[in-house]
Protein backbone atom coordinates (compact mmCIF):
# COMPACT_ATOMS: atom_id res chain seq x y z
CA UNK A 1 0.00 0.00 0.00
CA UNK A 2 1.10 3.67 -0.76
CA UNK A 3 0.62 6.89 0.69
CA UNK A 4 0.46 10.12 -1.10
CA UNK A 5 2.16 12.37 1.75
CA UNK A 6 5.41 13.93 -0.40
CA UNK A 7 6.88 13.69 -4.02
CA UNK A 8 10.07 13.49 -2.30
CA UNK A 9 8.29 9.38 -2.07
CA UNK A 10 7.88 9.14 -5.54
CA UNK A 11 10.08 8.01 -8.06
CA UNK A 12 10.17 10.25 -11.54
CA UNK A 13 8.27 7.24 -13.89
CA UNK A 14 5.45 7.07 -11.04
CA UNK A 15 4.89 10.96 -11.06
CA UNK A 16 5.20 10.47 -14.96
CA UNK A 17 2.55 7.49 -14.30
CA UNK A 18 0.28 9.36 -12.41
CA UNK A 19 0.08 12.58 -15.10
CA UNK A 20 -0.52 10.64 -17.61
CA UNK A 21 -3.76 8.91 -15.81
CA UNK A 22 -4.76 12.38 -15.34
CA UNK A 23 -4.37 13.36 -18.71
CA UNK A 24 -7.03 10.41 -19.52
CA UNK A 25 -9.67 10.86 -17.31
CA UNK A 26 -9.39 14.67 -17.57
CA UNK A 27 -9.85 13.68 -21.53
CA UNK A 28 -12.76 11.17 -20.27
CA UNK A 29 -14.20 13.96 -18.06
CA UNK A 30 -14.84 16.48 -20.49
CA UNK A 31 -16.64 14.15 -22.97
CA UNK A 32 -18.85 13.39 -19.89
CA UNK A 33 -17.77 9.49 -19.46
CA UNK A 34 -17.62 8.92 -15.77
CA UNK A 35 -15.83 5.55 -15.66
CA UNK A 36 -16.50 4.09 -12.11
CA UNK A 37 -12.95 3.97 -10.88
CA UNK A 38 -13.60 3.20 -7.21
CA UNK A 39 -17.09 2.19 -7.28
CA UNK A 40 -18.39 2.37 -3.62
CA UNK A 41 -15.14 3.76 -1.77
CA UNK A 42 -15.36 6.27 0.87
CA UNK A 43 -12.65 8.94 1.05
CA UNK A 44 -12.82 10.40 4.32
CA UNK A 45 -11.72 14.26 4.01
CA UNK A 46 -9.91 15.68 7.39
CA UNK A 47 -9.57 19.12 7.11
CA UNK A 48 -7.72 21.22 10.47
CA UNK A 49 -7.57 24.13 8.05
CA UNK A 50 -9.40 26.00 5.58
CA UNK A 51 -10.13 25.24 2.05
CA UNK A 52 -11.80 25.88 -0.88
CA UNK A 53 -9.93 24.40 -3.97
CA UNK A 54 -8.73 21.01 -2.08
CA UNK A 55 -11.98 20.29 -0.37
CA UNK A 56 -14.23 21.02 -3.53
CA UNK A 57 -12.15 19.33 -5.70
CA UNK A 58 -11.79 15.95 -3.58
CA UNK A 59 -15.23 15.82 -3.29
CA UNK A 60 -16.01 16.39 -6.77
CA UNK A 61 -13.11 13.75 -7.67
CA UNK A 62 -14.37 10.86 -5.31
CA UNK A 63 -18.09 11.46 -6.43
CA UNK A 64 -17.02 11.52 -10.24
CA UNK A 65 -15.34 8.11 -9.75
CA UNK A 66 -18.22 6.49 -8.64
CA UNK A 67 -17.67 6.70 -4.43
CA UNK A 68 -18.52 9.31 -1.76
CA UNK A 69 -16.50 11.61 0.13
CA UNK A 70 -16.68 12.38 3.49
CA UNK A 71 -15.74 16.27 4.81
CA UNK A 72 -14.67 16.15 8.79
CA UNK A 73 -13.92 19.39 10.01
CA UNK A 74 -11.73 18.76 12.80
CA UNK A 75 -13.67 21.43 14.74
CA UNK A 76 -16.63 18.63 14.30
CA UNK A 77 -14.31 15.49 15.30
CA UNK A 78 -13.16 14.46 18.26
CA UNK A 79 -9.69 15.08 16.80
CA UNK A 80 -9.91 18.57 17.76
CA UNK A 81 -11.29 18.00 21.69
CA UNK A 82 -8.00 16.03 22.20
CA UNK A 83 -8.69 12.71 20.52
CA UNK A 84 -5.07 11.46 19.61
CA UNK A 85 -3.99 11.50 15.84
CA UNK A 86 -2.82 7.61 16.60
CA UNK A 87 -6.61 6.58 17.49
CA UNK A 88 -8.28 8.68 14.72
CA UNK A 89 -6.44 7.19 12.00
CA UNK A 90 -6.93 3.48 13.02
CA UNK A 91 -11.15 4.17 13.76
CA UNK A 92 -11.44 6.42 10.85
CA UNK A 93 -9.43 3.93 8.22
CA UNK A 94 -11.14 1.05 9.29
CA UNK A 95 -14.35 2.54 7.95
CA UNK A 96 -13.19 4.40 4.70
CA UNK A 97 -10.77 3.38 1.43
CA UNK A 98 -9.22 6.53 1.80
CA UNK A 99 -7.98 9.28 3.48
CA UNK A 100 -6.83 13.13 2.43
CA UNK A 101 -5.88 14.96 5.48
CA UNK A 102 -5.15 18.75 5.31
CA UNK A 103 -3.22 19.53 8.67
CA UNK A 104 -0.59 21.38 10.59
CA UNK A 105 2.65 19.44 10.76
CA UNK A 106 4.18 16.88 8.29
CA UNK A 107 4.84 14.81 10.96
CA UNK A 108 1.77 14.49 12.55
CA UNK A 109 0.90 13.35 8.78
CA UNK A 110 3.36 10.74 8.65
CA UNK A 111 2.38 9.77 12.14
CA UNK A 112 -1.01 9.43 11.21
CA UNK A 113 -0.63 7.64 8.15
CA UNK A 114 2.01 4.94 9.84
CA UNK A 115 -1.24 4.16 11.55
CA UNK A 116 -3.30 3.61 8.68
CA UNK A 117 -5.21 0.82 6.96
CA UNK A 118 -5.86 2.60 4.11
CA UNK A 119 -3.96 4.90 1.55
CA UNK A 120 -3.49 8.33 3.31
CA UNK A 121 -3.07 11.92 1.11
CA UNK A 122 -1.36 14.64 1.68
CA UNK A 123 -4.02 17.83 1.51
CA UNK A 124 -1.22 20.62 2.90
CA UNK A 125 1.05 20.33 5.79
CA UNK A 126 3.26 23.05 6.75
CA UNK A 127 6.12 21.26 4.86
CA UNK A 128 4.39 20.40 1.76
CA UNK A 129 1.13 21.04 -0.93
CA UNK A 130 2.46 17.68 -3.39
CA UNK A 131 -1.07 17.36 -4.96
CA UNK A 132 -0.84 21.13 -5.97
CA UNK A 133 2.34 20.47 -7.76
CA UNK A 134 0.56 17.56 -9.34
CA UNK A 135 -2.04 20.12 -10.68
CA UNK A 136 0.83 22.44 -11.69
CA UNK A 137 2.83 19.85 -13.46
CA UNK A 138 -0.27 18.83 -15.77
CA UNK A 139 -0.83 22.73 -16.36
CA UNK A 140 2.68 23.09 -17.48
CA UNK A 141 2.32 19.95 -19.58
CA UNK A 142 -0.98 21.11 -21.61
CA UNK A 143 0.94 24.78 -22.25
CA UNK A 144 3.60 22.83 -24.29
CA UNK A 145 6.56 23.11 -22.20
CA UNK A 146 7.17 19.28 -21.20
CA UNK A 147 10.53 19.77 -22.45
CA UNK A 148 11.06 23.07 -21.39
CA UNK A 149 10.61 23.83 -18.05
CA UNK A 150 13.37 26.55 -16.60
CA UNK A 151 10.86 27.27 -13.77
CA UNK A 152 11.00 30.20 -10.76
CA UNK A 153 9.39 30.19 -7.65
CA UNK A 154 9.25 33.73 -6.22
CA UNK A 155 8.47 34.54 -2.50
CA UNK A 156 8.05 32.60 0.50
CA UNK A 157 10.16 29.50 1.33
CA UNK A 158 6.98 27.72 1.96
CA UNK A 159 5.46 24.57 1.73
CA UNK A 160 4.55 25.55 -2.08
CA UNK A 161 8.14 26.54 -2.48
CA UNK A 162 9.47 22.34 -0.88
CA UNK A 163 6.84 21.15 -3.16
CA UNK A 164 8.34 22.73 -5.79
CA UNK A 165 11.95 21.54 -5.03
CA UNK A 166 10.67 17.93 -5.00
CA UNK A 167 8.81 17.65 -8.60
CA UNK A 168 11.81 19.80 -10.13
CA UNK A 169 14.38 17.52 -8.64
CA UNK A 170 12.67 14.42 -9.51
CA UNK A 171 11.80 15.58 -13.11
CA UNK A 172 15.10 16.96 -13.65
CA UNK A 173 14.28 20.32 -14.61
CA UNK A 174 15.75 23.24 -13.41
CA UNK A 175 14.49 25.73 -11.02
CA UNK A 176 15.69 29.12 -9.35
CA UNK A 177 13.90 30.07 -5.94
CA UNK A 178 14.35 33.70 -4.72
CA UNK A 179 13.23 34.30 -1.04
CA UNK A 180 13.93 37.27 1.23
CA UNK A 181 16.67 37.00 3.54
CA UNK A 182 15.48 35.19 6.90
CA UNK A 183 12.57 33.27 4.51
CA UNK A 184 15.16 30.56 3.10
CA UNK A 185 13.57 26.89 2.26
CA UNK A 186 14.15 24.76 4.58
CA UNK A 187 17.45 23.42 4.76
CA UNK A 188 16.68 19.59 5.58
CA UNK A 189 13.97 19.42 2.49
CA UNK A 190 16.69 21.52 0.33
CA UNK A 191 19.66 19.15 0.76
CA UNK A 192 16.59 15.95 0.27
CA UNK A 193 16.29 17.63 -2.79
CA UNK A 194 19.74 18.43 -3.98
CA UNK A 195 20.36 14.45 -3.75
CA UNK A 196 17.54 13.87 -5.96
CA UNK A 197 18.54 16.54 -8.42
CA UNK A 198 22.33 15.09 -8.43
CA UNK A 199 20.67 11.48 -10.22
CA UNK A 200 18.23 13.35 -12.12
CA UNK A 201 19.95 16.61 -13.43
CA UNK A 202 18.14 19.01 -12.23
CA UNK A 203 19.72 22.87 -11.62
CA UNK A 204 18.61 24.43 -8.14
CA UNK A 205 19.73 27.83 -7.82
CA UNK A 206 18.76 29.57 -4.37
CA UNK A 207 19.23 33.64 -4.24
CA UNK A 208 17.83 36.67 -2.42
CA UNK A 209 17.08 38.21 -6.03
CA UNK A 210 14.23 37.58 -8.01
CA UNK A 211 15.82 39.54 -11.02
CA UNK A 212 18.88 36.78 -10.76
CA UNK A 213 16.17 34.14 -10.28
CA UNK A 214 13.62 34.75 -13.06
CA UNK A 215 15.92 35.17 -16.09
CA UNK A 216 14.70 33.25 -19.28
CA UNK A 217 12.68 31.14 -17.42
CA UNK A 218 9.55 29.56 -18.98
CA UNK A 219 7.59 29.10 -15.55
CA UNK A 220 6.92 31.50 -12.97
CA UNK A 221 4.96 30.96 -9.58
CA UNK A 222 5.08 32.31 -6.66
CA UNK A 223 2.45 31.91 -3.30
CA UNK A 224 0.80 33.87 -0.67
CA UNK A 225 3.37 35.83 1.95
CA UNK A 226 1.35 34.97 4.82
CA UNK A 227 0.42 30.92 4.61
CA UNK A 228 -2.17 29.54 6.95
CA UNK A 229 -1.38 29.98 10.85
CA UNK A 230 1.24 33.06 10.18
CA UNK A 231 -1.41 35.94 10.32
CA UNK A 232 0.14 37.18 13.35
CA UNK A 233 3.27 37.74 11.10
CA UNK A 234 0.97 39.25 8.94
CA UNK A 235 2.57 43.07 9.36
CA UNK A 236 6.36 41.62 9.34
CA UNK A 237 5.95 40.05 6.53
CA UNK A 238 4.48 42.76 4.12
CA UNK A 239 7.56 44.27 4.96
CA UNK A 240 10.02 41.88 4.66
CA UNK A 241 8.79 40.51 0.85
CA UNK A 242 9.02 44.00 -0.45
CA UNK A 243 10.53 44.14 -3.54
CA UNK A 244 9.42 40.27 -4.28
CA UNK A 245 6.00 41.09 -6.07
CA UNK A 246 5.69 39.56 -10.02
CA UNK A 247 4.76 42.53 -11.73
CA UNK A 248 5.11 43.80 -15.53
CA UNK A 249 9.08 44.53 -15.02
CA UNK A 250 9.61 40.81 -13.25
CA UNK A 251 7.77 39.29 -15.77
CA UNK A 252 9.38 41.14 -18.67
CA UNK A 253 13.15 39.46 -17.74
CA UNK A 254 11.27 36.08 -18.28
CA UNK A 255 11.42 34.25 -21.36
CA UNK A 256 8.99 35.33 -23.76
CA UNK A 257 6.68 32.12 -23.89
CA UNK A 258 6.41 32.71 -20.20
CA UNK A 259 3.48 31.60 -18.06
CA UNK A 260 2.46 32.19 -14.78
CA UNK A 261 1.22 29.60 -11.98
CA UNK A 262 -0.32 30.58 -8.64
CA UNK A 263 -1.93 27.68 -6.66
CA UNK A 264 -4.54 30.23 -4.83
CA UNK A 265 -5.74 32.19 -3.07
CA UNK A 266 -3.59 35.21 -4.67
CA UNK A 267 -3.35 38.44 -2.90
CA UNK A 268 -3.87 41.12 -5.38
CA UNK A 269 -1.07 43.90 -5.33
CA UNK A 270 1.31 41.93 -3.09
CA UNK A 271 2.97 38.55 -4.05
CA UNK A 272 1.32 39.55 -7.78
CA UNK A 273 0.28 42.24 -9.61
CA UNK A 274 -3.30 42.88 -10.23
CA UNK A 275 -2.14 43.00 -14.26
CA UNK A 276 0.18 39.91 -14.23
CA UNK A 277 -2.58 37.95 -12.74
CA UNK A 278 -5.40 39.27 -14.95
CA UNK A 279 -3.17 38.39 -17.66
CA UNK A 280 -2.46 35.32 -16.68
CA UNK A 281 -5.81 34.19 -15.30
CA UNK A 282 -6.85 31.68 -17.86
CA UNK A 283 -3.82 29.27 -16.88
CA UNK A 284 -4.34 30.42 -13.20
CA UNK A 285 -7.91 29.09 -13.52
CA UNK A 286 -6.99 25.76 -15.28
CA UNK A 287 -4.61 24.89 -12.81
CA UNK A 288 -7.37 25.19 -9.92
CA UNK A 289 -9.31 22.83 -12.29
CA UNK A 290 -6.56 20.70 -12.75
CA UNK A 291 -6.79 19.90 -8.83
CA UNK A 292 -10.02 17.96 -9.86
CA UNK A 293 -8.47 16.05 -12.54
CA UNK A 294 -4.72 15.24 -11.20
CA UNK A 295 -6.52 13.91 -7.64
CA UNK A 296 -8.60 11.56 -9.53
CA UNK A 297 -5.44 10.17 -10.94
CA UNK A 298 -3.81 10.25 -7.36
CA UNK A 299 -6.86 8.45 -6.05
CA UNK A 300 -7.21 6.20 -8.64
CA UNK A 301 -3.55 5.00 -9.01
CA UNK A 302 -3.43 4.66 -4.92
CA UNK A 303 -6.64 2.26 -5.06
CA UNK A 304 -4.59 0.36 -8.18
CA UNK A 305 -1.94 -0.01 -5.72
CA UNK A 306 -3.68 -1.17 -3.31
CA UNK A 307 -5.51 -3.89 -5.26
CA UNK A 308 -1.78 -5.12 -6.70
CA UNK A 309 -0.49 -7.81 -4.38
N1 LIG B 1 -4.43 25.83 -3.49
C1 LIG B 1 -5.15 25.31 -2.50
O1 LIG B 1 -4.80 24.28 -1.91
O2 LIG B 1 -6.31 25.97 -2.24
P1 LIG B 1 -7.27 25.75 -0.98
O3 LIG B 1 -6.54 26.21 0.23
O4 LIG B 1 -8.48 26.59 -1.29
O5 LIG B 1 -7.63 24.29 -0.88
N1 LIG C 1 1.34 28.41 1.52
C1 LIG C 1 -0.10 28.48 1.57
C2 LIG C 1 -0.71 27.61 0.50
C3 LIG C 1 -2.20 27.70 0.40
C4 LIG C 1 -2.78 26.77 -0.61
C5 LIG C 1 -0.56 28.07 2.95
O1 LIG C 1 -0.02 27.10 3.52
O2 LIG C 1 -1.46 28.71 3.49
Amino acid sequence: MRHFLTLADYSKEEILDITKLAIQIKKETKAKIFKPYMPHKTLGMIFEKSSTRTRVSFETGIYQLGGVGLFLSSNDIQLGRGEPISDTSRVISRMVDMIMIRNDSQKELEEFASYSKVPVINGLTDMYHPVQLMADYLTIIEHGLENNIKATYIGDGNNMTHSWLMLAAKLGFDLSIATPKGYEVDQEVLDKALGFAKVSGSKITITNDPKIAVKDCTVVTTDTWVSMGQEDEKNQRLKDFEGFIVDKNLMSMASNDVIFLHCLPAYRDLEVSEEIFEQNSETIFSEAENRLHAQKAIMVWLDQKRDEK
